[in-house]
């Protein structure tokens, strides 16, 4: 019997890759311009007619790119392209039955920057101190620099803007605004100075000038290792979903968190089909959506729930949702759970969450529901600023927690609550987040810094590495099982992978404009594939290096 079923799975199998081998086709080609006979770095995009999914390849040394084997099936595809200056003349269309030649597509200079330039390469034009530069870090969650650059507010006008900005809750954008039900300053969000950063917007933007007299300056192409990838970008239905977070779990499945509403989405990443998943709202008053999206050691996700007021966990087996609201008493308007950390809560049930309206953490017991209070911060030096970002625990289920509004990565511990503090080798790197690996070595994005880091939680051993892309704003990073550490940034459109061996750094860069957060490493695969939510892009992206 056995025998007979291996010899009819043999042939389902040998038709099906005859059958599967005429329903695959290839695109192969290469890229010059006037200039360039043959260029590297170029990213090209195929998208078959009516797909909600594209792929992207770059271009090698010789000017040449080809999709891999059997990923596309037959069918008219469009060719789009990424290589800053340069145009492709309308989307080139591609119908495979037709090929039998690689494609050349021929590159037209394009001298029209502003829409193409990434926030980093704004940054890194403009005029201006660090200091300055680095406050556009905070309105880059919303939207990029362009509309700020294009604006024509005077200094003056630039403080109703301002005040505008900040009643928008930080969970927003232009497509889906929400606003804060606690009333916040411009100068409370913006930074003191506001009157001066309204000076300074006003020197960059065109509210004297017809054109911006500073030179735009663009990053030279990736060449090498960095081109050697496959990109799947998978675009959501709707316009307004925020991918936050991706997820994938130990069986394969990938999830979100949408910034923007309350639904934890699935993606099936072999149609592109999004199924949601709706938890129900705690606040019906205040924005709505979720940010920080973990999982724990058997399996069920967990989501910091922002200005719903709690964290909820979720069993992808079964779909069930259960919440655990923040009690009445510790609430109020600013009350917002942003991020948090359940790796572990299997230890000792209790599951760390920050509260940014007590610039405080709770701990919350997974079987009562409780919430018990605990501040890190008290006996630091009065006048200094400190706030919870990143979370993670430690096998113990150890708290560490990046201190976003200084230097420093802070371990709660779980018995004795005692706090200890780990300073960054980098002043003012502002830790964002980061990930735990299987041996408790933290890796942690210096947003401010332009680094990333491991810290040995057990040794209390720091390393730090340096991007190669100034005002990358690194968000997130984690080292993976090869010993990579990668990292990636709000402003480049770029991922970075470290070699913690031999420090070689490598980029790969990005499609299209992506508000890069959470990186999620796969490193089952060989080498790791890579998830982003493009938050303000309503997409999902897998990048699968070659090398
Ligand atoms: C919390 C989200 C958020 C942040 C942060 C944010 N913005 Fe905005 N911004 C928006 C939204 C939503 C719009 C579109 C609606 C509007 O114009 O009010 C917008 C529009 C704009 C516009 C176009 C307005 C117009 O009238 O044409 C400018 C200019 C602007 N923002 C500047 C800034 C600057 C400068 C910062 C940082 C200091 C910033 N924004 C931070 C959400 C944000």
């Amino acid at each position: 019997m056995t025998k007979v079923a291996g010899v009819t799975a043999f042939y389902i199998y040998f038709f099906a890759s005859l059958l599967s081998s005429d329903a695959f086709a290839k695109i192969t080609g290469t890229v010059s311009s006037p200039n360039e006979p043959a260029m590297e770095g170029v990213l090209v995009t195929a998208r078959l007619n009516g797909s909600t999914i594209t792929y992207t390849v770059a271009t090698q040394k010789d000017g040449t790119f080809s999709f891999p084997d059997r990923l596309l099936v037959n069918g008219t595809y469009s060719l789009s392209i990424r290589a800053t200056r340069y145009k492709l003349d309308g989307d080139v269309k591609v119908d495979l039955s037709d090929v039998s030649k690689p494609v050349s597509l021929k590159l037209r200079s394009d001298q029209n920057l502003a829409p193409q330039l990434t926030n980093a390469e704004w940054l890194t034009s403009m005029p201006g101190s660090m200091n300055d530069k680095k406050q556009l870090y905070g309105c880059t969650n919303c939207h990029t620099l362009q509309r700020i650059v294009e604006s024509k507010y005077s200094a003056s006008e630039y403080m109703d803007v301002l005040a505008r900005m900040a009643q928008y809750s930080n969970n927003s954008f232009p497509l889906h605004p929400q606003i804060r039900v606690a009333e916040t300053s411009a100068g409370a969000r913006f930074g003191a100075g506001t009157d001066k950063f309204a000076d300074f917007l006003a020197s960059i933007n065109l509210s004297a000038v017809d054109n911006w007299k500073y030179e735009l300056k663009t990053l030279p192409r990736i060449k090498g290792v960095g081109t050697r990838f496959l990109i799947t970008e998978y675009d959501l239905s709707k316009a307004t979903t925020m991918a936050h977070d991706v997820v994938v779990t130990k069986h394969g499945k990938v999830y979100f968190s949408d910034f923007g509403d309350n639904q934890i989405g699935e993606l099936d990443p072999i149609t592109g089909q999004v199924v949601e998943h709706r938890y129900p709202v705690l606040r019906p008053d205040y924005p709505k959506g979720g940010l920080d999206l973990e999982q724990d050691e058997s399996g069920n996700l967990w989501l910091a729930m922002m200005y719903q007021g709690g964290i909820l966990r979720f069993d992808p087996k079964t779909h069930e949702v259960k919440t655990y609201p923040v009690p009445k008493e510790l609430m109020n308007e600013a009350t917002q759970q942003a991020l948090l950390a359940p790796h572990h809560q299997e230890v000792d049930g209790k599951v760390w969450v920050t509260n940014v309206g007590l610039n405080k953490i709770h701990r919350v017991d997974v079987k009562t529901g409780s919430y018990e209070t605990i501040d890190p911060f008290k006996n630091m030096p009065k006048g200094e600023r400190h706030s919870a970002y990143g979370m993670n625990s430690d096998i113990h289920n150890n708290l560490w927690f990046n201190d976003y509004s200084a230097e420093a990565i802070v371990k709660i511990d779980a018995k004795t609550l005692e706090v200890s503090v780990f300073k960054t080798g980098t002043a003012r790197s502002r830790p964002r987040r980061g990930h735990m690996d299987a041996n408790d070595r933290l890796a942690f994005a210096e947003f401010y810094g332009d680094r990333a880091g491991i810290l040995d939680t057990r040794t209390g051993k720091m390393t730090e590495y340096a991007v190669p892309t100034q005002h990358s704003a690194p968000y997130d990073a984690v080292v993976d099982r090869h010993g990579f550490l990668w990292t990636a940034g709000m402003e480049a459109d770029r991922v970075v992978r470290i070699n913690t061996e031999t420090a070689e750094v490598i980029e790969f860069p990005l499609p299209r404009q992506t508000n890069i957060r959470r990186l999620f490493v796969d490193d089952t695969t060989k080498p790791s594939t890579i998830w982003i939510g493009n938050n303000e892009g309503a997409s999902i992206i897998k990048l699968q290096p070659i090398e």
